[in-house]
């Protein structure tokens, strides 16, 4: 008897985007932190994501793919060559989440954006996180999670944004690490 394992569009493009992330040393969060941000999406189920820092789209399909249809991935990226391929590839990935990828520096987008956000993932230049942060913080509500990579390995650039969120009243914050590196996932309290 042969048995058949079929790997959705969504699947199939994250191993593609590993292959190529592995062979050009492409700084995109891996399958190893990509499992806590899922597991964290897929618990918020959330109506709308902000990501800053789309690089090819790996993080954008592995949320998107937990999200319901009719909700929204806004993602930011400032390299216009980068936001191209994340496109080509979120829509090869066919996932449920309508995403709108942005052109430019999220420090003048985010300002911008109206609406709120349910789930924020953080993942561009770490000593701006902070920054993107305290810019997002009058679109975000008490229940949005936010996520940031590269807590473990980037620590020290990141060290303000890490105070800030684990002494604040307003962040209920846990570290997680996997491997070398982690994560720091906050739960915005009030
Ligand atoms: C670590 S990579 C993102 C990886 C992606 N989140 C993933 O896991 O697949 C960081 C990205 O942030 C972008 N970036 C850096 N500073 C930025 C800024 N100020 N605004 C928007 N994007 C920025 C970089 O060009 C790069 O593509």
């Amino acid at each position: 008897m042969t048995q058949t394992t079929t790997v959705g569009s969504a699947d199939l493009v994250l191993r593609q985007i590993e292959a190529q992330a592995e062979n050009r040393f492409l700084p995109i969060i891996g399958p190893a932190k990509g499992k806590y941000l899922a597991e964290e999406v897929r618990k918020a189920k959330p109506t709308r994501v902000l990501e800053v820092g789309t690089l090819i789209g790996y993080s954008a399909v592995l949320m998107g793919k937990e999200m319901a249809p009719n909700s929204e991935l806004v993602t930011i990226e400032i390299h216009r060559e980068e936001a191209k391929v994340a496109g080509e590839n979120i829509m090869k990935a066919n996932i449920p989440a309508y995403v709108k990828i942005i052109t430019g520096n999220a420090l003048d987008v985010i300002p911008t954006l109206e609406g709120t956000f349910d789930f924020a993932f953080i993942d561009a230049e770490k000593s701006e996180y902070l920054q993107y942060l305290n810019l997002a913080e009058p679109k975000l509500h008490a229940g949005t999670v936010v996520f940031a990579d590269n807590a473990g390995v980037f620590a020290d650039q990141m060290a303000d944004y890490l105070e800030y969120v684990r002494n604040s009243e307003a962040y209920k914050s846990r570290y997680i690490q996997v491997g070398e590196d982690g994560v720091e996932i906050s739960q915005k309290i009030k």
